[in-house]
């Protein structure tokens, strides 16, 4: 895997999101399935998306004991998504837990990566509600570093976050960044948003793409301007940059860092 964009299907059924997807043909994008299309359409939608030749990020952001999170993790491994998550906010311990559960025993796995601090949380909740008192950039990073050391492959972030979480985390730890919009459209309810090329050129390795393709007049040609703007342009800049990269992120294999960081 390397840089791809994902579409958010946040859809209330797994009807409306096999339509939705019946538009691209015989192409066949990388989605997101969060809550409320899991706990409507439940595990088969997983499936049917997978049998279809999908790859899945199924965004169900676990929180909860070491132990809980293990078992469901091993669960979820057999449903054969591409990429699952947890809260950072659990602690390395649940991290690692869900590392284990995630591991099938021929030591394959998805991709597992970390909520740090959701975006929606602003600078006052942290400090009043959560009782945190460092800035908001220095909790990310450091649940971003705690998500590295438990053997995590990345974290959601916002765009804006991705240098500074890259300068911490070393390169080839992944960053996942919603928040993204085109140069020409509405905002929505995000804030900190940037363009595909603007996601691209500060470093984001998948944007999460919801309402500007499922939304759009002509989704297709959205999901292609999308691709044009964060993958092919990239493309372009890893050939030229190939000499640069270790071997592992040129082929956009995960990595699972070991050494010391950065
Ligand atoms: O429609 P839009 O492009 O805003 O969709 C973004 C997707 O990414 C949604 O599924 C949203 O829940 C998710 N997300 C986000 N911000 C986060 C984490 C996830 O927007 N911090």
């Amino acid at each position: 895997m390397g840089k791809d964009v994902i579409i958010a299907c946040d859809f209330a059924s797994a009807e409306e999101t096999l339509a939705f997807l019946e538009q691209f043909g015989e192409r066949r994008p990388f989605v997101k399935i969060g809550m409320e299309l899991f706990y409507a359409a439940g595990p088969d939608i997983v499936r049917a998306l997978k049998a279809r030749g999908h790859r899945v990020f199924l965004d169900l952001k676990l929180h909860d004991i070491p132990n809980t999170v293990k078992k469901a993790m091993r669960v979820l491994t057999n449903l054969e998504t591409d990429m699952v998550n947890v809260h950072a906010a659990g602690t390395r311990a649940m991290m690692e837990a869900a590392l284990e559960g995630l591991t099938r025993p021929d030591g394959t796995r998805p991709l597992l990566i970390a909520v740090t601090q959701l975006t929606s949380t602003g600078k006052a909740q942290l400090r009043d509600e959560l009782l945190i008192a460092q800035s908001m950039e220095d909790t990310v990073t450091a649940y971003a570093q705690n998500a590295r050391r438990a053997g995590l492959d990345g974290v959601v972030c916002s765009p804006l976050e991705a240098g500074s979480i890259h300068a911490a985390c070393g390169r080839g730890f992944l960053t996942v960044t919603p928040g993204v919009r085109f140069a020409d459209a509405e905002k929505d309810d995000q804030t900190r948003i940037t363009t595909p090329a603007g996601a691209r050129a500060l470093g984001s390795d998948y944007i999460v793409v919801g309402r500007p393709i499922t939304q759009a007049d002509d989704p297709v040609a959205a999901y292609e301007r999308c691709v044009a703007e964060f993958v092919d342009k990239a493309a372009n800049e890893a050939a030229d940059k190939a000499g640069d990269k270790a071997p592992d992120q040129a082929a956009g294999r995960p990595t699972n860092p070991t050494e010391e960081e950065a």
